[in-house]
């Protein structure tokens, strides 16, 4: 067992929500956690009915459209005018498109060059709403991942889950950028394990297809690999994966690790 080997103070994580109840018995020490990339905040619901410390939630909320180019962003306009997801249909973002069709900021929305003006305020509400048993500890971070790090001095949280930013260089500059701002001896974890480059023994190149749909660079697998290996500690991934478990265990695992 890790515990045995003094990996892991408590034994191997089966599922993501789990780690939040992990960090509150086996790390909990300065009193702080933080989420990236946080959406509608499903996972910031569970943690903090786990999670008894303070818990900040990162994300810029505006929207999924960065980067359209020309061609995408005559697509992504037409489709953001029947209410629809400009770049899949993933329902989530779905709240999204509907407030931009209805406020008239479809043009705007996918334009790569104004699209960081729009507020995904639907997303944010319902964010707020999934962590109000926890209000007066979880605070809401409207940045960018890397606008929102230096905020925080090294070694200010005992917990940090990273989901903001899933392809290899860009989920590698958020490994870096935040593990400084960990203790030594606390949790560095992050969602979606997997890979377009690679198979691994857990999660093919295959299965990550279906999953992501999409994505053309994901790239989890190999940043948290190359990181781990960088900083010289054992790297795990949750291994909940079958049926009776819930469905955000079965749908992909998640990676973590403890600093030393
Ligand atoms: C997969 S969702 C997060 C889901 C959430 N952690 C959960 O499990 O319920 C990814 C989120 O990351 C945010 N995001 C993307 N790039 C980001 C960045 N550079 N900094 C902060 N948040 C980012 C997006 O706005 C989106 O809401």
């Amino acid at each position: 067992m890790l515990r045995d080997r003094g990996l892991l103070p408590s034994d191997p994580v089966p599922c993501r929500n789990d780690l939040g109840t992990a960090a509150q018995r086996y790390f909990y020490q300065t009193g702080h956690a933080v989420e990236v990339g946080v959406h509608q905040g499903r996972l910031s619901k569970i943690f903090t009915s786990r999670w008894n410390g303070t818990y900040d939630m990162i994300d810029p909320w505006r929207g999924p459209a960065f980067g359209y180019t020309a061609t995408d962003q005559q697509k992504c306009t037409a489709r953001c005018n029947q209410g629809k997801s400009g770049t899949n249909d993933d329902t989530d973002w779905i709240p999204f498109w509907k407030h931009i069709r209805s406020t008239g900021q479809c043009s705007e929305a996918c334009n790569s060059n104004t699209s960081a003006n729009v507020v995904d305020v639907p997303n944010m509400r319902i964010a707020k709403q999934n962590i109000a048993k926890a209000k007066d500890r979880a605070t809401l971070v409207r940045k960018m991942s890397h606008e929102a790090a230096p905020q925080y001095p090294d070694g200010y949280f005992d917990f940090i889950y990273l989901d903001a930013v899933h392809t290899k260089d860009g989920l590698l500059d958020d490994m870096r950028i935040w593990y400084s701002k960990l203790r030594c001896g606390g949790m560095f974890a992050g969602d979606d394990w997997g890979d377009r480059a690679r198979d691994t023994d857990f999660m093919t190149r295959e299965k990550s297809q279906r999953l992501y749909g999409g994505a053309p660079d994901w790239g989890v697998t190999s940043a948290a690999t190359e990181f781990a290996r960088s900083v010289g500690v054992q790297l795990m991934v949750t291994h909940a994966g079958g049926l009776g478990h819930a469905w955000e265990c079965r749908k992909v695992p998640s990676w973590y690790l403890v600093k030393s």
